[in-house]
């Protein structure tokens, strides 16, 4: 039977609102934070057993109805040529972040770039893939992904989290670098999703987290073309694709016509007018992630008027705007996760 997560991508029927949460594993987990104890993040990005344990954590401790292979957006640069580490979080200074030492900055440097191969490259992601499928044994579907275009290459321009100046400029300065530049990154895109369906992944979702840092002509030029393209290598792979970014809705019709299956929106749109706008695709989230940080009454009746809002219309997911916040509860996030799934119309 088909799972009700996969049902909701396709709009179909559900016996029960299906739930999952973006960045479900991490460090808001005691077991997360103990795999972290032994293991640098990219270690653990690398070993296949410890992606597998660290993916079906959050589904035995909080009941998810999806899971989502635990890697990075950024784990392919070294394999195009990019020197990526991790900052470790020092005490009181943040988390740490993604660094990339030798980042892209002319068009000399976008041509060195090479094109992963994923069996050879990143045999992990797909052993991974493969070791989370038979942990799971179909309890629930697993969802692979890639980082979209823009948000790869503001982290490869920019060399790291530092805005998106650099990229931007680079856009109007040499928009010839700059769409060769996308044109590699969609194909890596491509050929990474096209191995984890292989490998068995049953959705795949893009996450392009900055977008909503372009204007709507700078979109029409140097991202949506290539957002189609990634929405129809997943297509004809025959799996749900998810698009997901940030701070867009004012885009959402449009984005509703990219061929993906689902559009993941933020909490800065009432979740019933998202559903309005963009009838033609299932619709992912929008419950706002520093909810879970406040009082857990107040988060579980927030996600009730959420679930009433979004209708009894098919194809919803329950889902954050965007991902899980350090510090976050887990008790008020399985208490979220219970009421969404004790949620009826009766
Ligand atoms: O959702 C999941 O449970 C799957 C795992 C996942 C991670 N990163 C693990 C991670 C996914 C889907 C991502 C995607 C990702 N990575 C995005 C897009 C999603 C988003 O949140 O916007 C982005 C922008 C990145 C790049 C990245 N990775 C940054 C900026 C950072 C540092 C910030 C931070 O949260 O520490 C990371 C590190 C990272 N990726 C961690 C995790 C669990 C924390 C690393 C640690 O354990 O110390």
């Amino acid at each position: 039977m088909t799972h009700r997560f996969i049902a909701a991508c396709r709009r179909e029927p559900v016996d029960r609102i299906p739930v999952w949460m973006m960045r479900q594993a991490g460090r808001y987990q005691p077991s997360y934070r103990a795999v972290r104890q032994k293991v640098s993040f990219l270690e653990l990005c690398r070993s296949p057993e410890l992606i597998a344990q660290v993916t079906i954590a959050p589904i035995d401790e909080l009941g998810f109805d999806a899971a989502i292979v635990f890697s990075d957006i950024l784990v392919h640069l070294p394999a195009m040529g990019l020197d990526l580490s991790f900052e470790k979080g020092e005490k009181g200074k943040g988390d740490g972040g993604p660094r990339i030492a030798n980042p892209v900055r002319t068009r000399a440097d976008v041509d060195a770039l090479k094109i992963p191969d994923p069996q050879k490259d990143l045999p992990y992601v797909l052993d991974g893939v493969r070791a989370i499928r038979r942990g799971l044994a179909g309890r629930v579907p697993l969802i692979g992904f890639v980082g979209g275009p823009f948000t790869v290459a503001s982290y490869a321009v920019e060399g790291g989290s530092q805005g998106f100046t650099r990229l931007k400029t680079m856009l109007w300065a040499d928009p010839k670098a700059a769409h060769a530049l996308f044109e590699k990154l969609t194909r890596a895109a491509i050929v990474q999703l096209e191995a984890q369906i292989a490998a068995g992944a049953e959705a795949a979702q893009i996450f392009e987290s900055w977008l909503g840092e372009l204007a709507r002509e700078d979109l029409e030029e140097f991202s949506f073309p290539y957002l189609a393209r990634i929405a129809e290598a997943v297509r004809k792979a025959g799996v749900p694709s998810i698009f997901f970014s940030t701070g867009t809705t004012s885009h959402l019709e449009r984005l509703a016509t990219l061929g993906y299956d689902v559009v993941s929106v933020d909490w800065r749109i009432p979740i019933a007018d998202a559903r309005a706008r963009a009838p033609g695709v299932a619709i992912q989230g929008n419950y706002d992630s520093t909810l879970l940080l406040g009082p857990v009454d107040n988060a579980v009746a927030r996600a009730r008027a959420m679930l009433r809002a979004a209708g009894p219309r098919p194809g919803y997911i329950f889902n954050l705007g965007h991902g899980i916040q350090v510090g976050t509860p887990p008790e008020t996030v399985k208490a979220v996760v219970d009421a969404v799934h004790a949620f009826t119309w009766k």
